[in-house]
């Protein structure tokens, strides 16, 4: 495969979540291109088998792979949690999810060796955070707990609500009452709850915000295979959306914190 610096990089989600991960990326990278795939028509990801979200994150991979990306980011925790092995397997390039650099980081920082998962049904259930932690550092005890109200709380717009506050509430007293130190937010949503989430769980306990990790994981990637973008002109971005972008775009202001031109509708 002809990877070059200046091609775009591929990044999917099932939906607008990923869009957190891009502000990263665009705060990391500003001078890398952009291309999005948010599978709006079939989102959530997070209640469906392995089987389908394999077969969707198959497609999607092909749809980027036509725009000529050097390389693919899975923002969506559940994808990764499920999707990212075969896609490894299958494709040449470089292809990078969101478990490994958040699950490192809570590793790196957790002193009493408690840590907490909060994510989707389909990621709690697919255990690869909790795998990964433990290969990564010895005698955790790591609890997890799905959190699916958050996705539709977020895309309403209530990131400061009393009813999100009471959500938080019910969700996380058992990780409070397990007194963990450290937080992994594995959804692509909940980074945007994080004065929620650290208000209820309190000030001893860092979050860690999984689009953070990855989009310092990819600078790395670019850089140790030459694959940075040396074009000096500014860089486009293209949003490809599987529904209707207005509602896309009208909702996509609180995840990037800025609106956005080219978003496009391609049926899959
Ligand atoms: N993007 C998904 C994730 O990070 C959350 C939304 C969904 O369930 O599709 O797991």
């Amino acid at each position: 495969m002809n990877l070059k610096g200046n091609d775009p990089i591929g990044v999917f989600d099932s939906g607008l979540g990923g869009l957190t991960v891009v502000k990263e990326l665009l705060h990391e990278l500003p001078n890398e291109r952009i291309v999005y795939f948010g599978d709006t028509a079939r989102v959530p990801y997070g209640t469906k088998s392995r089987e389908t979200i394999i077969r969707y994150s198959k497609e999607i991979v092909s749809v980027l792979l036509k725009r000529r990306v050097k390389m693919v980011i899975v923002a969506c925790n559940t994808a990764s949690s499920l999707a990212l092995d075969v896609l490894k397997a299958e494709y040449k390039l470089p292809i990078i999810g969101v478990i490994d650099p958040g699950a490192r980081k809570a590793a790196m920082t957790t002193k009493n060796k408690k840590v907490a998962i909060i994510a989707t049904h389909s990621t709690v259930k697919s255990g690869k955070y909790a795998k990964r932690l433990k290969q990564l550092k010895r005698g955790l005890n790591i609890i997890s707990q799905p959190c699916p109200l958050f996705v539709p709380l977020v895309e309403e717009g209530w990131l400061e609500h009393d009813i999100t506050i009471q959500t938080a509430q019910e969700y996380l007293k058992d990780l409070k009452a397990a007194q963990v130190d450290t937080l992994i937010l594995g959804c692509t949503h909940y980074p945007l709850l994080k004065k929620v989430i650290g208000y209820v769980m309190g000030p001893k306990v860092t979050l860690i915000d999984s689009a953070k990790e990855i989009a310092f994981e990819v600078k790395s990637t670019l850089l140790e295979r030459g694959l940075l973008r040396t074009d000096l002109k500014p860089p486009d971005h293209l949003y490809l959306v599987s529904d209707e972008p207005d509602i896309f775009k009208y909702r996509a202001v609180k995840f990037l914190g800025c609106s956005m031109d080219n978003v496009k509708r391609y049926s899959l």
